[in-house]
């Protein structure tokens, strides 16, 4: 079928005695779905007033449906090829596609692993998440490696008895039998694997999983994206976890505390650090009652009372020790009950609140606010723990009711910081 538009019929004209059947057709259907595209705009513009933009928006529209950077480009050059006609012929000033390119197609992935290569799997850890998921995957037809550190517990899978409820001998033999499960110490065992599933146990503090090591690699990464970053930080302490202590060395951070420990990070002895290498004229008063958490009610639904009390006077005092030229007072007894009035006449710059608890946090902050200058900071550790659910909800209370007052600002680490913004009293909570 001719085109109807009568510019794209006089170029169709001009190409025949121009160009093959198969060049005339191909531009000839590309310049009419230019004129489609041209009529279908909002608005709808003249062939002949089309420009470089209107060209760009055809081009990403059909990029939008699909097309291919190939075929835009042949598109294109069509265009093109329209256009320089139109010009010979005096029909347009100026050539609308100069400067113009198509859009890229996306790089080509490498082709996925093909079914043949896909068949080897590795299982790093044979226990209550690993073996289940090895048996699985033989039963489906994948060549598994089940590795595992303990010798004594491979052996006993060679000889087909299960080390965990969920597996029975029987289904363990017949994964045996198969030829398709291969437990092993042995990491070379694993060579050409197609895929690896890391099932070992997460370590834990407190009963809760460690994830400090993740924190020092968020750091490795902190530092590339921001180089420099690292001049800020100080490491608070020395996890046991190798790759946490391999993050310190690569940072070249030296933790404030070494002790071998996974409890306590010692957030006293930091502040009071970076105070003295700031050349802050401060103390940092260190409140606790040293004989654990105080005043947990309805608010905490975790908490008893008397969690986190495996420290002592003795122990800080040791660790402060260890800090020459650091200002500290420790203040032991109910804050702010017992040693709020001993404290009374001090100004505050920053207050950072580790209570875990409702009403301790908000008694806390209460006798905080007034002796805090305005843009001075108060810190809630925990509001957004798991188990501190009490100080979550104080501080969204605060934040609720902060006026101009304060600001709250949340942070990713679960933090939550108050700005004071005036000398306006505590908005009630
Ligand atoms: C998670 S620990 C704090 C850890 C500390 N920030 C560190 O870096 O090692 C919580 C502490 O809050 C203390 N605590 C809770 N309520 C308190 C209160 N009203 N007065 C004083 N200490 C309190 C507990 O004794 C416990 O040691």
């Amino acid at each position: 079928m001719e085109p109807r538009h009568p510019l794209v019929a006089a170029f169709a004209a001009h190409l025949a005695t121009r160009a093959s059947p198969h060049t005339r057709n191909a531009y000839v259907r590309d310049v009419k779905q230019l004129a489609l595209l041209a009529v279908a705009g909002a608005p709808p513009v003249a062939l002949e007033r089309i420009t470089g933009s209107h060209l760009r928006r055809f081009l990403s529209t059909l990029h939008g449906r699909g097309l291919s950077g190939r075929t835009l480009a042949r598109m294109l050059s069509s265009w093109r090829g329209f256009f320089k006609y139109l010009a010979e012929e005096g029909k347009v000033k100026s050539d609308p596609c100069v400067g113009l390119r198509p859009p890229r197609s996306p790089k080509k992935l490498p082709d996925a692993l093909s079914p043949d290569e896909a068949t080897r799997l590795v299982v790093v850890g044979q226990g209550h998440v690993g073996l289940p998921l090895a048996m699985r995957a033989c039963e489906v037809g994948f060549d598994v490696v089940g590795l595992d550190t303990d010798g004594d517990r491979i052996k006993r899978l060679d000889a087909g008895q299960s080390v965990v409820e969920d597996v029975s001998d029987e289904r363990l033999s017949s994964a045996l039998a198969s030829g398709r499960y291969h437990p092993s110490t042995d990491g070379t065992a694993a060579a050409g694997f197609a895929a690896a599933v890391i099932s070992v146990p997460t370590p834990l503090r407190e009963g809760r999983p460690d994830l400090s090591f993740i924190e020092s690699a968020a750091a490795l990464v902190a530092d590339r994206l921001a180089p420099g970053a690292r001049a800020w930080w100080l490491a608070g302490h020395r996890s046991t976890e190798p790759a946490a202590t391999a993050a310190l060395a690569a940072l070249d951070l030296e933790p404030v505390l070494d002790l071998g420990l996974r409890l306590g990070e010692g957030t006293g002895a930091l502040l009071a650090e970076r105070s003295r290498r700031l050349g802050l004229d401060a103390t940092v008063v260190l409140a606790d009652t040293f004989r654990g958490v105080v005043g947990a009610g309805s608010e905490d639904p975790w908490y008893r009372g008397g969690e986190h009390s495996d420290t002592s006077v003795a122990l800080v005092e040791d660790l402060l020790g260890r800090f020459p030229g650091i200002s500290t007072l420790v203040a032991e007894g109910m804050f702010p009950d017992d040693t709020g009035d001993a404290l009374a006449d001090r100004s505050l710059r920053l207050v950072h609140i580790d209570v875990d608890v409702y009403d301790s946090a908000k008694a806390t902050l209460e006798w905080a606010w007034p002796r805090l200058g305005v843009g001075g900071l108060v810190i809630f550790d925990d509001y957004g723990f798991y188990e501190c659910e009490g100080v979550a909800t104080l501080g969204a209370e605060l934040m609720a009711a902060a006026g101009r007052a304060l600001r709250g600002i949340t942070s990713l680490n679960g933090h939550l910081t108050l700005v004071k913004l005036s000398d306006e009293p505590l908005p009630t909570c």
